[in-house]
């Protein structure tokens, strides 16, 4: 994470400096975009950077489902389960992205290249089922697109 402090060093700037607290999201954010998760040292050290209790850090990453706190496979699928993409079939591509990759949801693949994980709403009802992956929306998705979609993941 020092590498990192620069960065934080400038946003923190940017903030009153009784307001550290409000640093720890895009601070963990920063953290897991730099190093694919949020590890316990990461911790330790942005609360000795803010000087915020280490409760405080935990708290937000275990409120917020986006943060992860172990190594993920090189590419992420999340398949959303909620009512709109429920009722368009995400229980069933969830399936086939099951016995697709060999894994239940929550797991990893043993070559480390996939992970599979179950999220709620995503935002993009309008286009359900969604999944996505890494940082990207793949809408209307069946089992055909899935096919063609993991093909093209190395
Ligand atoms: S229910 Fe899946 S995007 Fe909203």
């Amino acid at each position: 994470m020092k590498h990192l402090i620069p960065e934080f060093d400038a946003l923190r700037a940017r903030f009153p400096a009784t307001f550290a607290s409000s640093l720890v999201l895009p601070c963990v954010r920063r953290i897991q975009e730099d190093r694919g998760f949020v590890a316990d040292s990461d911790i330790d050290e942005l609360a000795g950077y803010l000087g915020v209790p280490r409760v405080q850090i935990e708290e937000v990453l275990s409120y917020y489902t986006m943060f992860r706190r172990k190594p993920i496979g090189r590419w992420h699928l999340q398949m959303c389960r909620n009512i709109s993409c429920s009722m368009r079939g995400s229980e069933r591509l969830l399936a086939h992205l099951e016995t697709s990759l060999g894994i239940a949801a929550g797991q990893t693949t043993a070559d480390g290249r996939f992970t599979l994980s179950t999220v709620e709403c995503l935002g993009s009802c309008g286009t359900a089922p969604v999944l996505v992956v890494n940082e990207t929306y793949h809408e209307n998705m069946d089992t055909a697109r899935i096919d063609a979609l993991l093909k093209g993941l190395d």
